[in-house]
Parts: C-alpha cells; structure tokens; sequence
C-alpha cells in the first residue's frame, strides 16, 4: 500500500499562530445580533451524513473552526464534503475505504469521536483515536466504547486508538447509561439506525442538539422515536437515505450575548433566537434581575438594572438538559461577579470547567474556589483591564464578556480557542458597538 498513511503514534501538537483579542471595555453594547446555527448539533449532523452513500445537504452550518475539523476529517476518510456558500454544507459518504480518525482530529476536536458509530454501522469496522487520553484532557469515552460493545462491537484499545470491528452488523440493545452522556447517547443513537433489531437507550440525554439529530436521521429514513423523556428507541434499518436539514440555533451564543448585554448594562435583540432552549439559564438570569422578553424568534435583553444599582445574587447547579448548560455556566458567573451579595456556584458535569474563575479573577472579581465543583462568588466588582489567558473555548466568550464589562484594556491571549465554536464573535461585538480587535501576538496595540 504505497499511499497508506501511517500511523501517528508520536503526535505533534499543529502550530496554531498566537493571537490575541484587546478589549476597551465599559461601553454598553446596543442593537441586533442574529444567532448562528448550533455547533453541538452542526457536528453529529455531518456525522450522521456517513451513514448513507446518498448526498446530505446542511444550511445554517456556523462558519467555525470546529466544523471545518470535521468536514477536514471527514474529507480524510475519503468523504466528499462540498462547501458551496457560507453556512452550506454538502456530504457524500459513498466510497470511504480509510476508517481511521487519527489523533490529530481528535486532539483538535473531541466530537470526533461521534465518528465511531456511524462509521462502525454502516462499515463494520474503524480504527479511532481516543480524545480521552492523557494527552489531551481528562474526559473519558468508556460509556460510548461500553454501548458500542453492548450492541455487539469487538473493541481493543492499544496504543491510544480503539480498534472497533462489527463482524456481520450490530445488534440492537438495550443501553443503559449509569448517567446522561450527550455524545454517548448519540453514538448509541447513530449506531443504532442500522443495527439489526430495537434498540433502547436509557437514560438518554435530552438536549435540543440530540433532538434535532433525531429529527434529521428521521428525515434519513430512520425508525427513531423518544418515548419518554429520558428514553430513546430505535429500530434499525438496512440502509438509510440522503436528506437536508436546517442546523437549529445555537443556544449557547445566545446565552453568551444575553451576558454581553447585561454585564454592559445595554440593550440588545437576538435574532433567530431559541427561547424555547434556554429555559433554565432564562430563568436564571431574569432572577438576578437581567430584563428579558421572548418574542417571535427573538430576545430582547435589556441590562440597564446594571446601572441602576446592579444584578441580584443568585445560586446556581449546572445540570443536563433541561437543566442549567455547562456551557453556559461561565458567562452566568461573569454576571454574578455584577451581582449585589455572594453566589453559589455549582459545576457538577465537568470537574475543569471552574478553572477559568483564576483569570476572571485577575481582573477584579472576587472569587473562591471551594473544591473542583463548587465556587462563590461575591460582588458587585468593578472589574478592570488585565492580561489574562483563555483555557478554553466557553471561558474564552466569557473572558470577552468581562473584558467588555471592565473598565480599561484587556489583552486576551489564545484567542484561537474562541474560533473553534463561535462565528464571526469579534464582527458580532463590533456591531453592538463593542470596541474589540484581534491581532498576532506581539503587535502594537492600535486603537479601534
Ligand atoms: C457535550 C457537549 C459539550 C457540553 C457537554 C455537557 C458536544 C460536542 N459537546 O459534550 O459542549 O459541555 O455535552 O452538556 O456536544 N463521561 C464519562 N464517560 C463517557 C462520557 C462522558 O464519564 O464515556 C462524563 C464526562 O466526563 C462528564 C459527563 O459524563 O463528566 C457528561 O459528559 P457528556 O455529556 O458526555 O459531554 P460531551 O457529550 O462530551
């Protein structure tokens, strides 16, 4: 095999180019932003397209970093992903011969990993990198491995890489998670659609972004129903067809700007906006005192309680949906930090995710960590200008957020990360009046 690609097991980290992002913040930020489609739902929904040799056709894809990692890795296993205009996806999966998602992808983008369903089903075998490994963060995939054996899968682990094989097809099971795992029970649901048999999967995760999957594998000609609440069954097909679907909004960029409005204390319509979604986090932040009005399709926020006198204290416990995001609890905090009294904070899916709370406290607010899950935090801060350092995709929007709240300039480095899931962030402030740049590392700061 003279063009086999080999094997990375000494993998090197790409050179991402540093940038930064500087923010003169403690201006209100006024006027519409349309929300973009949803990243957590844009990358099962290019996932489910190498379920069938038919063509798939996606719009309100978001134009972020993450999505081009997959259409790049599905493009490597030999799919054809056509990007026809901004926010157009197209996928045909009809000869893919190289089922291997190397450690590149998944050092990149952990949803890889949503790969290992589809591929398994509808091919009987890949060899996938594990996005869970030392090397790379401390998220384990045991529950998605577990479901993949339950319905049949021989699966080997060596050398960082799962090695699944499906001798014959999989087999419709009963799933049973110790505990909701958004992408675990997509991969069992995206296995499932051509396993052979019923197939139960309890407790299953209940987001928006798992729905609309359901919706766009129902439109493939999938046999796929939730039955209750936690529950989704699937009785498997022999082959599925091409479809098109609309990618749902982003609840999580909609949360981000309702943040951004009323840390500034400004005025702001979302446009394209999910109400329906954002339940828990809307009834949050209206209890801390943040003005908010659903209309049809839109979100009026309104901040100006900032100014007259601040935000109220409030607790709060991320949980699965429908309860408060995970990823949205590091916006919620910067809106504590501008709350009159002390707020509990409760992160109980990730044990990393309070991590980022050290830099927003280096520019100003006052913070404690109380353990890997829980937090306070005490305000009203006047948060001010300082260097600080993006971990991660969500605490990077919400280092924005507070930067835009502070007074002064802040220099926010790794602004890569920021890219990965949010489009076009810095163009959207801009239109809301915020005064926000990115540059290369090291250049001079200019005014905006
Ligand atoms: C998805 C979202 C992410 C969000 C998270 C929780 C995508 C691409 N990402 O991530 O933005 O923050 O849901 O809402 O949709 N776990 C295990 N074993 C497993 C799988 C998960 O122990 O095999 C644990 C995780 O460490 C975590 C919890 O289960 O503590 C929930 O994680 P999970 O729902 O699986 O998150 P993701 O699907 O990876």
């Amino acid at each position: 095999m003279a063009d086999a690609r080999p094997f990375h097991w000494e993998y090197q980290p790409e050179h991402v180019p540093r940038e930064v992002f500087r923010i003169e913040g403690g201006k209100p930020l006024g006027g519409n932003v349309p929300i973009s489609g949803a990243k957590n739902a844009a990358l099962k929904l290019l996932a489910a397209a190498t379920l069938t040799g038919e063509r798939c056709r996606f719009t309100n894809v978001p134009e972020i970093e993450d999505v081009r990692v997959m259409a790049d890795t599905l493009r490597d296993l030999g799919v054809v992903v056509d990007h026809p205009e901004p926010n157009v996806y197209e996928v045909a999966s009809g000869d893919v011969e190289w089922l291997f998602v190397p450690l590149e992808a998944a050092a990149k983008m952990r949803a890889s990993f949503v790969l290992l369903g589809p591929l398994l089903a509808r091919f009987g075998r890949v060899i996938i990198s594990n996005p869970g490994g030392d090397r790379i963060g401390r998220r384990p995939v045991d529950l998605h491995v577990e479901a993949m054996r339950a319905m049949g899968a021989q699966i080997d682990y060596r050398n960082g890489y799962f090695f699944a094989t499906a001798p014959g097809r999989l087999r419709g099971a009963e799933i049973r998670f110790p505990f909701v795992s958004v992408m675990g029970t997509e991969n069992a649901l995206l296995a499932a659609t051509l396993a052979d048999g019923h197939t139960v999967i309890r407790p299953a995760a209940q987001e928006p972004e798992t729905d609309d999957l359901i919706t766009f594998l129902r439109k493939m000609g999938a046999n796929v129903e939730r039955t209750y609440p936690d529950t989704i069954e699937v009785f498997g097909k022999r082959r599925l067809r091409g479809a098109e679907h609309n990618v749902i909004p982003d609840r999580i960029e909609a949360g981000t700007f309702i943040i951004a409005a009323a840390v500034t204390g400004g005025r702001v319509r979302l446009e394209g906006a999910p109400c329906d979604h954002l339940g828990a986090f809307l009834d949050v932040a209206g209890r801390a005192g943040v003005g908010l009005v659903c209309g049809n399709g839109t979100i009026d926020v309104d901040g100006s309680p900032l100014l007259a006198g601040g935000f109220r204290a409030t607790d709060i416990e991320t949980a699965p949906y429908p309860g408060l995001a995970t990823d949205l609890q590091p916006p919620m905090c910067v809106l504590l930090s501008q709350a009159d009294g002390t707020s509990r904070v409760h992160e109980s899916i990730f044990e990393d995710r309070l991590e980022w709370l050290a830099e927003l406290s280096k520019m100003g607010a006052d913070v404690r960590l109380v353990d890997e899950h829980h937090a306070s935090i005490t305000g009203r801060s006047r948060l001010h200008g300082a260097d600080v350092e993006i971990g991660d995709l969500r605490a990077g929007a919400s280092l924005i957020l507070a930067a835009l709240a502070a007074s002064g300039t802040t220099t926010i480095h790794g602004a890569h990360h920021v890219h990965r899931g949010y489009e076009n962030i810095q163009t959207k402030f801009q239109d809301l009046g915020a005064r926000i740049e990115r540059q290369a590392e090291g250049t001079a700061v200019t005014s905006s």
